[in-house]
C-alpha cells in the first residue's frame, strides 16, 4: 500500500514539497491523509500553486512505485477516455464483448500509485458518475461492458469552486474525499521569493523596493471588497517580468516605477472581476488604472517613488 512508503519519507524528512514555497499548513495537511490512503482535492483560486503541488507529490513516490497518472479535467473528456474503451480491431477478432477487445484507459496506470485529476470539477456529470462507481466498488460500466478493476490507488485532485465553466461535484462524489482549501501565499515577503524564484530574468537590475510595491499592489487588490476574482501570483510574475521587458525596451538597466506603470492594464484588468454593485459602473482597466493612481498617491509609495524616478 502507498501508505507504508510514503510514511518512511514523511517521517524523515523535512520540507519535502520544495517546489511550493510556504504552505506549510497545507503541506502538513497532505501528508496527514496521504498517510491514511485518503483521497484529497486541493481546493483554490487559480495561480495559487495547486497543480505545482500536486506535481511535487508524484516525485515522492518511492523508485518502483512511480504511477503517477495526470488527467486534465475538461468538459470534453468522456468516461472511455479514463477507463477504457471497445478496440475495433480486437472486438472485430475477439467478438464485440470479449474482454480482450476492452482496452484499457488511462486510470489503470496509476496502480498502486496516484491519480492526479487536475481540475476535476471541469468535466462532465458522466464522467464524475464513473469515478464515483470506481472509487466506490473497484468496478466500472462502460457500454455494456461491466469491467472490474482491483485498482488500488490514491486520488489526488484539484478544483476552482469559483470557476463558472463548471459542473458541481455531487455530494456522494464528495463523501469520498478530505478537501484542502488553499489560498494566496501567506506572507508578501513568501511572495516575492516566489516571483524571484519562478519568474523570468532579463539583463536588468530590479530594486528591492519596486518589486515589493509591484506585489503589494497585487496583494491590497486582493483585499479589495469590490473584486469577486482576485489576481494571483501568475498576476505578481507577470507584472514582475512585463516591467524587465519594459525598462530594457527602454534602453535601461534598472527596473523604474513607470516600467510597471506601463503593464498594469495588460497584467491585471483581465484577471479580475468586479462585483455586480461596481461592474456597471466601471470597466476592468478603468478600475485598475484608478486603483494604481490611488496607490501611487498614497504618501508611503510616493516616496518609494521618489527614490526611483
Ligand atoms: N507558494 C508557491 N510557491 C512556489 N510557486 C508558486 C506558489 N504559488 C504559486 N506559484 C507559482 O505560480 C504559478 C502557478 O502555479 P500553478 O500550480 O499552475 O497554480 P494553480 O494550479 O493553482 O492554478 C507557477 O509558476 C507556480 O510555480
Ligand atoms: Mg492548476
Amino acid at each position: 500500500m502507498l501508505s507504508k512508503e510514503l510514511k518512511k519519507t514523511f517521517l524523515e524528512k523535512k520540507d519535502l514539497f520544495t517546489d511550493i514555497l510556504g504552505q506549510d499548513n497545507i503541506k502538513h495537511q497532505i501528508k496527514s491523509a496521504l498517510l491514511m490512503n485518503r483521497h484529497i482535492i486541493i481546493v483554490g483560486p487559480p495561480g495559487i500553486g495547486k497543480t505545482t503541488l500536486a506535481k511535487n507529490i508524484a516525485k515522492l513516490l518511492p523508485e518502483g512505485l512511480k504511477n503517477f497518472v495526470r488527467v486534465q479535467g475538461s468538459p470534453d473528456l468522456t468516461a472511455e477516455d479514463l477507463l477504457g474503451d471497445i478496440n475495433p480491431i480486437k472486438a472485430l477478432k475477439y467478438g464485440p464483448l470479449s474482454l480482450e477487445a476492452f482496452q484499457k484507459g488511462k486510470i489503470f496506470k496509476a496502480d498502486k500509485g496516484i491519480l492526479f485529476f487536475d481540475e476535476i470539477n471541469r468535466c462532465p456529470e458522466k464522467l464524475q458518475n464513473a469515478l464515483l462507481q470506481v472509487l466506490e466498488e473497484g468496478k466500472a460500466t462502460i457500454g455494456s461492458y461491466d469491467v472490474d478493476f482491483n485498482i488500488d490507488f490514491i486520488f489526488i485532485g484539484t478544483m476552482n469552486p469559483e470557476d463558472s465553466s463548471t459542473e458541481r461535484l455531487s455530494d456522494v462524489l464528495l463523501d469520498r474525499f478530505d478537501l484542502i482549501y488553499m489560498g494566496y501565499p501567506e506572507t508578501i515577503e513568501i511572495e516575492k521569493k516566489i516571483i524571484l524564484e519562478k519568474g523570468e530574468k532579463l539583463e536588468v537590475n530590479f530594486p528591492e523596493k519596486l518589486l515589493h510595491s509591484a506585489v503589494h499592489f497585487v496583494r491590497l487588490l486582493r483585499e479589495d471588497e469590490k473584486l469577486e476574482k482576485k489576481p494571483s501570483v501568475r498576476a505578481s510574475l507577470g507584472l514582475y517580468e512585463r516591467a524587465q521587458s519594459n525598462a530594457l525596451l527602454q534602453g535601461r538597466k534598472t527596473v523604474k516605477f513607470e516600467d510597471i506603470e506601463e503593464a498594469v492594464i495588460s497584467v491585471l484588468a483581465h484577471r479580475i472581476q468586479l462585483k455586480p454593485s461596481v461592474k456597471y459602473l466601471k470597466d476592468p482597466s478603468e478600475f485598475i488604472r484608478e486603483e494604481f493612481k490611488k496607490f501611487l498617491e498614497s504618501a508611503q509609495e510616493l516616496n518609494e517613488r521618489g527614490e526611483y524616478r
